[in-house]
Parts: structure tokens; sequence; C-alpha cells
């Protein structure tokens, strides 16, 4: 009995590391694509917080060894517009991509709308390589991962005989369709394909948009290199991931820098706009009592836990007027207008209160939606919500 377990063990010990790395190779492609300078998810529903460069990069961490060998790309649009707060993002992006050590990006519309420049001394700072069809830079990258050769490129002439062969492009999927000659193609438009489309050979793969899921493809070999196998998975990336602690100071160090931007830009002039809550209340003190009983009341307060009340994307739906004439400006300029108040829902009027015969507007289901979206709010059902705020 012994002696057979110890042939096993034997047996198991020297023959399966050559029955799989002498004739079956396996390797992962891990890919997102159309991030859109999404650093990580606002955590306005947990139905939507998905994503988010912190989590990816602890995933990695985690899941290295089994992962490797991997080659981890990026197919394109992983920046927002270009704004002032665009380029913060663009540089913590590609910051948090050097830490996780991507092998490629692809510099598509999104980066092409960027000072050039701006985009080369990003990737040159943070020794990214990147493919482009845009001038000064490769179309293609060659890359050997453990004795796997990888054919990078974004020209659809671009594959070679001698390697797995690897598209990225912002081609919408039907476009995508009719390249030929391509192992995997990995689609930066926009576009979701819940499962790979094969197309005669090629395997047809999206980024999922703003980050919300990483894919991973994985390609076994055959002993003459060509791709034998494929399989894919879908990573969510949601709040039970830990994070990784670099990624996370790259971006609380963008948010400080958001901070740092909205300070120092140009206060909307005074106008004599919106009174806030307090002022409402003189004459309508029980509607401000049962307002104070709804979650719009702490609206705010919720963005400074989450060390984002400095952020414009943010503020705009958790305070009264944002970026108008007389609205909230900061916490420091405007605290009386913080948190979402009375004249989100029944507007702006201040004639009102000297001329209480002026009927205010309607509150309607359109009012709600400026800022209960799908995205920030999938829940949302106008008559379960409007039964808790109703007063
Ligand atoms: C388009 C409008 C909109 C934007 C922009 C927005 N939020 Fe929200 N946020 C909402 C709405 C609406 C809810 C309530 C969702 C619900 O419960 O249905 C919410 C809820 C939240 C919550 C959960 C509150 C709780 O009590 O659990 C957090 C946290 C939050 N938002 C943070 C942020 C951060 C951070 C940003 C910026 C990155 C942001 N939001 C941007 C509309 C927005
Ligand atoms: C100086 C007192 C005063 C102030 C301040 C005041 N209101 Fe009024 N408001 C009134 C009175 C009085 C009425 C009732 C008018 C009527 O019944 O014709 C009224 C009516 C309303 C109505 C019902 C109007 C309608 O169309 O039927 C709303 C909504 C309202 N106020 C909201 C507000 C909000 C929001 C604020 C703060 C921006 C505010 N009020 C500030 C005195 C005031
Ligand atoms: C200016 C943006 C804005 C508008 C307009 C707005 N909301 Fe909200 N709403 C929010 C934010 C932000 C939150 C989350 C606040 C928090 O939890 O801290 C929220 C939370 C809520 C919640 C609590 C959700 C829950 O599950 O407990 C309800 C209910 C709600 N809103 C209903 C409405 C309705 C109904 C309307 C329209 C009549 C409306 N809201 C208009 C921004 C807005
Ligand atoms: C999330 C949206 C929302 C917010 C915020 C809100 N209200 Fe209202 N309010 C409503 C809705 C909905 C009604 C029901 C009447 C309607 O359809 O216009 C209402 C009704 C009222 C009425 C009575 C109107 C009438 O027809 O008799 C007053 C007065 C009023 N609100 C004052 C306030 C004051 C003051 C605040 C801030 C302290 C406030 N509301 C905050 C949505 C809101």
């Amino acid at each position: 009995m012994k002696f057979i377990l110890f042939l096993t063990l034997i047996f198991s010990a020297v023959i399966l590391p050559v029955a799989i790395y002498g004739q079956e190779r396996s390797l992962n492609i891990i890919y997102t694509g159309s991030v859109n300078g999404e650093l990580e998810p606002c955590g306005c529903s947990p139905k939507t917080d998905f994503g988010g460069l912190a989590r990816l990069s602890g995933y990695l961490a985690a899941h290295r060894n089994e992962l490797s060998p991997y080659i981890l790309v990026d197919a394109g649009n992983f920046t927002d517009k270009d704004t002032p707060q665009g380029k913060l993002k663009a540089a913590a992006v590609l910051r948090s991509y050097s830490i996780m050590k991507y092998d490629a990006v692809a510099i598509m519309n999104n980066e092409k709308a960027f000072p050039h420049e701006f985009i080369v001394s990003l990737l040159k700072d943070h020794a990214i390589p990147a493919v482009s069809d845009a001038l000064t830079f490769d179309q293609s990258l060659l890359i050997d991962r453990e004795g796997i050769k990888v054919n990078i490129s974004v020209n659809p002439d671009g594959n070679r005989k001698d390697a797995v062969n690897v598209l990225l492009t912002d081609r919408p999927v039907s476009g995508a369709g009719l390249i030929k000659g391509w192992d995997v193609i990995i689609v930066s438009s926009g576009d979701i394909l819940d499962e790979p489309l094969k197309v005669d050979g090629t395997v047809i793969v999206t980024g999922y948009p703003r980050g919300k899921k990483t894919g991973i493809l994985t390609l076994t070999n055959d002993s003459e290199g060509g791709v034998k196998k494929l399989s894919h998975k879908w990573i969510s990336l949601g709040a039970d991931i830990e994070e990784d602690a670099k990624v996370r100071s790259v971006l609380n160090e963008y948010d400080l820098k958001v901070s740092g931007l909205l300070k120092e830009s140009a206060k909307p002039l005074a106008g004599d706009t919106y009174l806030g809550a307090a002022m409402c209340a003189e004459c309508h003190l029980p509607y401000e009592e049962s307002w104070k009983k709804t979650r719009h009341a702490g609206a705010f307060d919720i963005l400074i836990k989450a060390g984002k009340s400095n952020d414009p994307e943010c503020i705009a739906c958790h305070s009264v007027g944002f970026g108008e004439k007389g609205g909230f400006f900061t916490l420091e300029t405007t605290p009386e207008l913080a948190n979402v108040q009375c004249e989100e829902c029944h507007g702006l009027d201040r004639e009102h209160i000297e001329d209480f015969s002026r009927p205010m507007r309607r509150v309607t289901e359109k009012i709600c939606l400026k800022c209960h979206t799908k995205e920030n709010s999938p829940d949302f059902d106008y008559p379960v919500y409007l039964k808790k705020i109703i007063h």
C-alpha cells in the first residue's frame, strides 16, 4: 500500500510537469478598455459599486501566482475628456497602470484629444509601453512572456506568423468582426459583449465600459504555438475586494489635487438666487423638519466621509445649484447650500418670499431624474421614492 502511494507521488512529480510544460502552455490575457477615466466607482448604490483601479490592483496582487503567466493590456479610451480634471484623471490612471505593470496600452480617440506631448510624457514618466496609429507611436509590440510570444497591435494588417496575435481597436464590434487573421480582438468602443464573439478563427471581446469588470481570456497553446483552446471570464470588482494600498494612495492624491483645482477656480458670481433651506424654514418650518429626516439632508456629509467633498463630479448631485450663479461652491464659502435642499425640487424663485401667491413649479419625476440616474440610483422607482420624501 505504502509502496504504491510512493510510486504515485514520484509519478506525478516527474511526469505531470513535463506533460504541462512540454506540450500545452496557457497564457492569460487580462484586459481593460474604455475605462474612460473612471478611477473608482462613486459608491452611490451597492448595485453599481463595481470596478476601480485600487480594487483591480488588489485583485491582481492577490491572484498573481494563479494568473501567471499573464499579460495585462488596455485597449484604449482609458482617459476621460481633456479638461483640467480630465488631465488629473489621465495621470492617475497611468500612474496606477504602472503600479500594476501594464504590458501595453492603446492610444485611441479619448487619448488623442489631449495634447500629444501630454500623453507622451505621461507614458514616458511611467514607463508604460503604448501602441497607436498616431504619429511617433509604434503600431505593434512583441511581448515574450515565459516563451509565449504575443503580438499586440492596433494595425489590422499587423498580424504575424510567429506569435499569438492580439488586435486592440476602438471600432465597434460590428466593424471588428470584419477584420481577419487575428486570434483575439479587444474592442474599446464602449460596446458590450457579455460573452466573447467568435468570428471564423477570431475571438472578439470588449473592454467593459468604465472598468466595472475586467476580462480574462485564457489561451492554451498546442506544441506548435498555435492557439488550441480559449476560455473567458469576467472579474466583477466589488466592494469585497481588498484595495491595493499603493493605488489607493494615487487616488487619494488625485482627490487632493481635484480639491485644489476647485478651490483655485473662480467662484461663480454671487447672484441673488438660491436662498437655502434655513431661509425657507422661516415660513415653512414643518416642511423643513420633515426634510431633515430624509437622506437628502445628509447628502453632503456622505461626500465628506468619502473624501470627495471638493470633487465637482460628486457635488453636482449632493448640493444645491452647484456651478450656477449663487449656488453651492465649497463648504467653506457656501455652507448653507450643502445637501439636497428644497430648491433642488421646488425650483429657484426668489420673488416667492415677497409674493407668496406666485406658484412654485410642480415637482415632477423629471426633477428627480436629474440626480436619480440609472447609474447613481438603479433602484429608483418614482412612486416608491416619492413616498419616502413627501412631506
Ligand atoms: C447624477 C447624480 C449623482 C452624482 C454625479 C453623484 N451622486 Fe452620489 N448619489 C446620488 C443619488 C441619487 C444617490 C441615492 C441613490 C439611492 O439610494 O437610490 C446617491 C448616493 C450616494 C452614496 C450613498 C449614500 C448612502 O447613504 O448610502 C454615496 C456614498 C455617494 N452617493 C457618493 C458619491 C460620490 C463620491 C460621487 C462622486 C464620485 C457621487 N456620489 C456622485 C446621485 C449622484
Ligand atoms: C416669508 C415667508 C416664506 C418664505 C421665506 C418661503 N415661503 Fe414658501 N410660501 C409662503 C406662503 C405664505 C405660502 C402659501 C401661499 C399660498 O398658499 O398661496 C408659500 C407656499 C409655498 C409652496 C406651495 C406653492 C404652491 O405652488 O402651491 C411651496 C412649494 C413653497 N412655498 C416653497 C418654498 C421654498 C422652497 C422656500 C425657500 C426657498 C420658501 N417657500 C420660502 C411663504 C414663504
Ligand atoms: C440634486 C439631486 C437630487 C434630486 C433632484 C433628488 N434627489 Fe433624491 N437623493 C439624492 C442624493 C444625493 C441622495 C443620497 C443621499 C444620501 O444618502 O446621503 C438621495 C436619496 C434619496 C432617497 C433615499 C433613498 C433610500 O433608499 O432611502 C429618496 C427616497 C429620494 N432621494 C427621493 C427623491 C425623489 C422622489 C426626488 C424627486 C422628487 C429626488 N429624490 C430628487 C439626490 C437628489
Ligand atoms: C426631493 C424633493 C423635495 C425636497 C428636497 C423638498 N420638497 Fe417640498 N415637496 C416635494 C413634493 C414632491 C411635494 C408635494 C407637492 C408637489 O407635488 O409639488 C412637496 C411639497 C411641499 C410644500 C407644500 C406644497 C403644497 O402644494 O402645499 C411645501 C411648502 C414644501 N414642499 C416646502 C419644502 C421646503 C421648505 C423644503 C426644504 C426644507 C422642501 N420642501 C424640500 C418635494 C421636495
